[in-house]
């Protein structure tokens, strides 16, 4: 249940955190999964909502030198869903390291919609994975927000990204965003189609937040030293992999979290630098799909839960 709690104004920030006038804030598939309790941990009730936002800074707590009242910040998962810190709010306090400068030219809603999604992509596609031009990369579930900058930042890299969704009236937006293909269909479809666009070469990285059979179809479609990575799991099935064809093309599978990103300060500037740069030459652009008042915020749970989006679903304060 999601309910509204009027608060007295928050604390003054203690050291190292800041406090946040929230303007905007990206709803993520894991407020959805932790609020129903499909989430990596469980929620322990009354307990806040969110891991991303953006707005204005309007205090600093003792040793926060980056940041000053007034300036305008994006608010990154540098804290766990349900804890302490949460951006579904007017207003609230964060840890100082889990802010970001927001880019200039970003509105409130797009700086909000920015991060999490582009970080993540970036983070195994390229600094993991090292994604290299002419590579083929699968993006399932591509009509996410995290899809959707997959597919821009394995353009930006040089590789051939190739979209998958289960509804065929995305097909047109996704390759008007940047899919070279698009793969219609669920686990029992897409393995054919995916290997007559690779052809022997195989995928170089398969970028999955669906798992279960969905991401055992794609072992065949892997090539030589492929990497499937996965995110997520939407689908809620158990994942058995075969062995024996992972052994035959030394293919690697890994979990992959942001985290992994955001808690190596190197890593997140390279990231940083990764998005900005692009930011400006264009080649990434936050998408939003719909915006909502924060006070909507069920609603919009709703709309995410009936997988209609294209982008991220945006709440405004
Ligand atoms: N590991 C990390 O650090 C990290 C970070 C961010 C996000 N994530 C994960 O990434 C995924 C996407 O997040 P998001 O917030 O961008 O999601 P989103 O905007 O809610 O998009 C989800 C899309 O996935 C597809 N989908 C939903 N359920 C599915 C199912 N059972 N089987 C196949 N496809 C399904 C739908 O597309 P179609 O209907 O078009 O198929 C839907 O539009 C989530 O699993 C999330 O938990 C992980």
């Amino acid at each position: 249940m999601l309910e509204f709690v009027d608060r007295p104004d928050c604390p003054p920030p203690a050291a190292q955190e800041v406090l946040v006038d929230v303007r905007a804030i990206g709803v993520n598939r894991a407020d959805v999964a932790f609020r129903s309790g499909h989430y990596l941990v469980q929620p322990s009730p009354p307990c806040g909502l969110g891991i991303e936002g953006a707005g204005v800074v309007r205090a600093v707590g003792a040793g926060v030198t980056r940041f000053t009242a007034g300036q305008r910040v994006c608010i990154l998962p540098g804290f766990l869903q349900g804890g302490a810190y949460a951006t579904y709010a007017t207003a609230g306090l964060f840890p100082a390291a889990s802010l970001i400068e927001t880019p200039g030219g970003l509105d409130d809603r797009q700086a909000a919609a920015l991060w999490v999604s582009a970080l993540t992509a970036w983070g195994a596609l390229v600094e993991l994975a090292r994604l290299a031009p002419g590579d083929f990369a699968l993006i399932s579930a591509a009509s996410s927000s995290v899809g959707l900058a997959a597919i821009e930042v394995a353009r930006a890299v040089g590789a051939i990204p190739i979209a998958t969704t289960r509804n065929p009236a995305k097909v047109a937006e996704l390759l008007a965003a940047g899919a070279t293909e698009v793969v219609v269909g669920d686990h029992s479809a897409v393995a054919g189609p995916i290997s007559d666009i690779t052809g022997p070469a195989g995928l170089r990285i398969a970028f999955d937040p669906i798992a279960g059979r969905f991401a055992e179809a794609l072992v065949p479609c892997m090539g030589e030293e492929g990497i499937i990575f996965i995110y997520g799991g939407l689908s809620d099935e158990p994942t058995r992999f075969d062995r024996r064809a992972m052994i035959a093309k030394g293919i690697s599978l890994t979990g992959y979290m942001l985290g992994q990103v955001l808690r190596r300060p190197e890593r997140l500037e390279r990231g940083r630098g990764f998005v900005l740069d692009h930011l400006e030459k264009g080649t990434l652009t936050p998408r939003i799909d719909r915006s909502f008042p924060l006070a909507s915020a069920a609603e919009a749970h709703r709309y995410m839960e009936s997988n209609a989006q294209l982008g991220k679903i945006v709440l405004t304060v």
